[in-house]
């Protein structure tokens, strides 16, 4: 369930209608429901009920200040991946011992970024790794918690670009092979082992990869404290999938995602974190663009919108579908016909969609498309120097611009002239 629905044919961002947004921001634009943010967080919350835990939301989805500062402030806890997504965090209020660091490539200064600024554990994933944050911990005098992500080796169901928990990814160590990467991990001065982590991979629509995972999990709990080790958190990564299309069968909810985990670790004694992104970001979102033309090809009609594939990447790198609705509402029972929805990028590949069935449209129209909360604007380029487009977060009857859409000027200003190119 979202807060984007037709109100006397218009469509809203709760209270506001999108047309006074675009009036007042022009298109493109992406806007933000914070009730459907709230909402999607207190369900992750609400399903780890009874279970000492904490959703920590995976920024990478999206990671605008206002959006953090409204999880922040929700009790989450934050999954960061780098040193400027730590910095966001930070910056968004987020305290340290609720910042989790993640990813395969963290460098010595992201680490030590994190140390002095608080964090409350790094997930490693690799034995460099470990090494390294051995070194810069004690460095700097510090010892601090960390948990090893396992690579479970599942197969995740899901697009192979985003699926990460088989033995052919760069992601973890294999499963297989945890005890003595615990083994070393417990040697290492400045770090303290207190729990697993495992992430499988993204828009997972399926509950039975996560079920085969953390049951592994479980078993790994076991075998690493029968070795000694005191483990007692358990990160469970993000993964949840998302309705894209309103046609197709619904994926889990996250109640029953909460259910497959009590099902699984539930019985372990220990603190379970989870990672979502997209599913508490993703239906969150819009994207609105306008019509540019309607263009009659041979053997099809394009809609060219003025949203390209620079600020929605996710159509033509993972083939995604992204439901596109008018937002001013067709009568009921009106004629649909077929276009393929472009951009005006200059490649084929700039094409959102390819006969879709929509009712008329016209130039000066405005279409959203859904679900464009997560892996949207933090995707986004300037490719074709189109600048980032702005993004508007709506609190009931009120909307602010929370990242305005910059000036040609400072687009073109951020380059330098070298001395010998000038004069
Ligand atoms: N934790 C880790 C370690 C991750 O790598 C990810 C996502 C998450 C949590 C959050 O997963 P979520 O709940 O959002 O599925 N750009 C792609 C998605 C990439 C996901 C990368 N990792 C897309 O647009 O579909």
């Amino acid at each position: 369930m979202d807060h984007f629905l037709y109100r006397g044919g218009v469509l809203h961002a709760e209270d506001v209608p999108i047309p006074e947004i675009a009036d007042e921001v022009g298109t493109p634009f992406y806007v933000y429901s914070s009730a459907t943010l709230t909402r999607h967080y207190r369900l992750f919350d609400e399903a780890l009920d009874g279970m000492e835990h904490l959703v920590c939301y995976a920024m990478k989805a999206n990671s605008n200040q206002a959006v953090l500062r409204l999880m922040a402030s929700l009790g989450a806890g934050v999954d960061v991946v780098s040193g400027g997504e730590y910095r966001r965090a930070i910056a968004a209020g987020f305290p340290g011992d609720r910042i989790v660091f993640s990813g395969v490539g963290k460098t010595a200064g992201e680490m030590a970024l994190a140390l002095q600024g608080g964090i409350r554990q790094f997930n490693l994933e690799s034995e460099p790794e470990m090494h390294r944050l051995s070194e810069v911990a004690t460095g700097l005098g510090k010892t601090v918690p960390v948990t090893v992500r396992v690579n479970p080796d599942v197969d995740a169901r899901t697009h192979e670009k985003i699926a990460t928990g088989n033995s052919e990814n760069k992601f973890g160590i294999p499963i297989s092979r945890a005890k003595e990467v615990y083994a070393e991990a417990a040697s290492l001065p400045g770090l303290d082992v207190i729990g697993i982590d495992v992430h499988i991979g993204s828009q997972l629509t399926d509950l039975q990869p996560f079920e085969l995972a953390y049951t592994k999990v479980a078993e790994l709990t076991h075998i690493l404290r029968a070795e000694g080790h005191d483990i007692r958190r358990l990160d469970l990564g993000g993964g949840l999938g998302i309705p894209y299309e309103r046609s197709n069968d619904a994926p889990p909810l996250p109640i029953e995602y909460g259910e497959v985990i009590k099902r699984t670790v539930g019985d372990l004694g220990c603190e379970i974190e989870i990672e979502p992104g997209r599913l508490i970001a993703g239906n969150a979102g819009l994207l609105v663009a306008g019509v540019e033309y309607v263009k009659s090809g041979e053997d099809r009609d394009f809609l060219i919108l003025d949203a390209a594939m620079n600020d929605l990447i996710r159509p033509a790198m993972y083939s995604a579908h992204h439901d596109i609705v008018p937002v001013l509402e067709p009568p009921a029972g009106v004629d649909l016909r077929p276009f393929d929805v472009v951009g005006p990028v200059c490649e084929s590949g700039d094409t959102f969609t390819r006969q879709r069935p929509l009712p008329p449209l016209n130039e000066g129209d405005l279409v959203a498309f859904r679900s464009a909360g997560a892996y949207g604007a933090v995707m986004a380029s300037e490719y074709n120097s189109r600048p980032l487009i702005p993004e508007i977060l709506v609190h009931e009857h009120q909307f602010a611009v929370i990242r305005a859409r910059p000036t040609f000027d400072a687009m073109i200003n951020r380059d330098t002239i070298p001395e010998w190119l000038e004069g």
